[in-house]
C-alpha cells in the first residue's frame, strides 16, 4: 500500500516537471531562437582565420627569421634543406590535415597559374569561375557560388590571394615551374577556395 502511494507521487511529480519543462522550453524557442549563420558569413569567418594564420606565419616566423635575424632559410625543399616551409606549403599541409580528418568542409589555395600543378584551379566550373571573378575584380570582393558534386549540393566561396609583397612577385616570376612570369605587385595570384555542403 505504502509502495503504491510513493510511486504514484513520483509519477505525478515527474509528469508535472515534464509539463513545466516542455512549457518552458517551448517559450524559450519562440523568444531566443538564434537566426543562424549564413553560408557567406561562415566562409568569410573561416577565410579570415586561414588568412590571418598565413599572414602571421609569413610576418612573424618567415620574414623575421629569414630576412631580419637571418638565422634560417625558407625553402620549397624545406625537409631536405632543414629550412622553413613556404607559407603556401604550410597552408597546403593544414588543408591536407583537415581533409585527412574527414572534415565536413574543405579548403585549398589554388591558382590559374600554379607553380605546383596540384594547386591548379578549375577542377570544377564554379572554382574556375570564382578564380576568374576575383582575378578580374582585383580581389575587391569574394565570389560565392553553388555546385552539385556527386549528388551533394555545395556552397563554394573563393577569396583572392594578392601579391602583397615584392617577394611574392619575384619568387613566382622566377620559379622554373611558374606558367606566368609577369606578375606585378598588387596582382591577384590565386585564391582560397572554401567548400561547404549545403544540406547536411
Ligand atoms: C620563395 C618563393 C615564394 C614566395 C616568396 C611566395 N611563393 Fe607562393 N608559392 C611558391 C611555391 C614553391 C608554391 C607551390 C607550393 C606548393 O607546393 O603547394 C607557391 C604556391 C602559391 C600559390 C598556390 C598556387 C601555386 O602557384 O602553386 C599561391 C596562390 C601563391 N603561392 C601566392 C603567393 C603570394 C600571394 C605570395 C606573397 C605573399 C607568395 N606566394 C610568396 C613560392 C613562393
Amino acid at each position: 500500500m505504502k509502495k503504491t502511494i510513493i510511486i504514484t507521487i513520483a509519477l505525478g511529480l515527474s509528469a508535472i516537471t515534464g509539463w513545466l519543462a516542455t512549457g518552458c522550453s517551448k517559450t524559450e524557442i519562440v523568444e531566443v531562437a538564434p537566426p543562424g549563420v549564413s553560408f557567406e558569413k561562415l566562409t568569410d569567418a573561416l577565410h579570415m582565420v586561414l588568412e590571418n594564420d598565413r599572414t602571421v606565419y609569413t610576418q612573424k616566423v618567415v620574414n623575421r627569421l629569414v630576412k631580419e635575424d637571418k638565422v634560417i632559410k625558407a625553402s620549397e625543399h624545406w625537409s631536405e634543406d632543414q629550412a622553413l616551409p613556404l607559407p603556401a606549403q604550410m597552408f597546403r599541409m593544414g588543408a591536407e590535415l583537415t581533409a585527412s580528418k574527414d572534415a565536413w568542409f574543405s579548403y585549398s589555395l589554388q591558382s590559374l597559374w600554379p607553380i605546383n600543378k596540384s594547386n591548379a584551379a578549375g577542377q570544377t566550373e564554379v572554382e574556375k569561375k570564382g578564380l576568374e571573378f576575383v582575378a578580374a575584380n582585383g580581389g575587391a570582393e569574394p565570389f560565392y557560388g553553388q555546385e552539385t558534386l556527386g549528388g551533394q549540393n555545395y556552397f563554394t566561396a573563393v577569396y583572392a590571394d594578392v601579391a602583397v609583397a615584392p617577394v611574392c612577385v619575384s619568387c613566382h616570376n622566377e620559379h622554373k615551374d611558374s606558367p606566368k612570369t609577369d606578375f606585378k605587385l598588387g596582382d591577384v595570384m590565386g585564391g582560397v577556395v572554401i567548400r561547404i555542403p549545403m544540406d547536411s
